[in-house]
């Protein structure tokens, strides 16, 4: 397993719409082994395959208290099947969204579905932080950043604070 780099906004790639995984073999598997590698290493509560220069539909999270067993999930080509209700998202980052946080309005309850790392298709409900962690990382499959769904002032105040740090280490 092999801690990779994670790709910081504004990098294009992550704006990419990511290739469905066609068939979850070894490589995929070596994929997953990294991604939670690096989500771990950062450490974050979930990872896209997008966000360490891979496009493939794959996406990882661990929503279990850091002091416990670990319990890292996989999902490969996820799909939200249904949403209702909505929570608000406190305090919301992102490994791609470094020094930066906000409230984002997402759905209380979701019905996903995928593929487990063999392979085999799983579906499940989720609500509360599990329903946000899902909802931000199949959102990055679409190239979507949790700063796209917040006020366009407090992302506009973000885009500058970027600008002038490239400024500066140019
Ligand atoms: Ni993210």
């Amino acid at each position: 397993m092999t801690a990779r780099q994670v790709l910081t906004y504004p990098d294009p790639f992550l704006r990419q719409p990511t290739q469905p995984v066609a068939a979850v073999t070894e490589d995929t598997r070596r994929l997953i082994e990294d991604m939670i590698e690096t989500m771990y290493a950062e450490p974050g509560v979930g990872l896209a395959a997008i966000q360490i220069g891979v496009d493939q539909s794959v996406i990882v999270y661990d929503v279990s208290a850091p002091e416990g067993e670990r319990q890292a999930q996989a999902l490969i080509n996820p799909k939200i099947l249904e949403q209702s209700g909505s929570q608000l998202s406190e305090n919301e980052g992102c490994l791609s969204v470094p020094d930066f946080r906000a409230d984002v309005q997402r759905a209380a309850r979701v019905r996903v579905k995928g593929l487990d790392r063999e392979g085999r298709p799983v579906e499940f409900a989720a609500e509360g932080f599990l329903a946000i962690v899902l909802q931000h990382e199949i959102d990055h499959l679409r190239g979507i950043l949790f700063i796209d769904r917040i006020s366009s002032l407090k992302r506009e105040l973000y885009k500058r604070r970027v600008k002038k740090q490239m400024k500066h280490s140019a």
